[in-house]
């Protein structure tokens, strides 16, 4: 098995540029020598340039919470895949439940962000995940299907490296309600199984499937030990240096 350990932060709408840089320079030492999972800060879009230049020299990688689909044009408050790449960022998250919840995002729009991402030479983070009513009528597996399908649709099995799903069941955002490790591992082997239908087993073994909810110091360890949990994608618990070293350690 080939696929990496990604463990990244979704700082979210959180930290402006100098306290985001004074976290890095913490960050920096404290993850210093843990080299057996990658690790991500995905920060807002006005911090980018300075946790860029914080990040110099260091390993941990700098990611992006969404990108429009196209290159450059009249799209007033978007933000483009160029002026990305171009301040050094490697990852983006497309697909979070809160795009999805708060402005507009469909999973159609989901794989125009996802092609343009990958054809730019940047990585994704794809977010799926059912809703609680959705869980409650039994059709998680189907929503989630459903959301990966349509996100992957038209991505080649080569731009597949590029790609991480996190699977992140809504009603575990920010509300410190956590899948059991158990409910995250059938969800991730259900997802692996899509893709290697999808392509190959090969592929669906090489790819990284995350759990993001509610991750935190206290369940990273249970969540990470199981085999198709390949890191996580974690909010609340990533603002907090301690805390997001204590994941990463858990990931080591
Ligand atoms: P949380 O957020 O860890 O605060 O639940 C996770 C996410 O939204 O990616």
């Amino acid at each position: 098995m080939s696929r990496k350990i990604v463990i990244a932060g979704n700082w979210k709408m959180n930290m402006t540029p100098s306290e985001g840089a004074a976290f890095i320079d913490e960050l920096k030492m404290s993850v210093q020598g843990k080299n057996k999972c990658e690790v991500v800060v995905c920060v807002p879009d006005i911090d980018i340039a300075a946790i860029s230049a914080a990040l110099k020299g260091s390993d941990i990688k700098l990611g992006a919470q969404n990108a429009h689909w196209e290159l450059k044009g009249a799209f007033t408050g978007e933000t483009s895949v160029l002026g990305l790449k171009e301040l050094g960022v490697e990852y983006v998250i497309i697909g979070h439940s809160e795009r999805r919840q708060f402005f507009g995002e469909i999973n159609r729009s989901v794989n125009q962000r996802l092609k343009t991402i990958l054809e730019s030479g940047l990585k994704a983070i794809v977010c799926v995940g059912e809703l609680l009513n959705e869980r409650e009528l039994g059709i998680t597996g189907e929503i989630v299907s459903l959301q990966t399908k349509i996100a992957l649709k038209d991505i080649s099995a080569e731009q597949m490296k590029n790609v991480i799903i996190a699977y992140e069941p809504v009603w575990a955002i920010g509300t410190g309600r956590t899948a059991t490790a158990d409910e995250a591992e059938r969800v991730n082997g259900m997802i692996r199984y899509i893709i290697s239908e999808l392509y190959t087993p090969d592929t669906a073994e090489n790819t990284t499937i995350q759990y993001g909810g509610s991750m935190n110091a206290a369940n990273a360890a249970e969540l990470l030990s199981k085999p198709n949990v390949d890191g996580g994608l974690i909010g609340g618990a990533s603002l907090k240096v301690a805390d997001f070293t204590a994941i990463i350690d858990a990931a080591q």
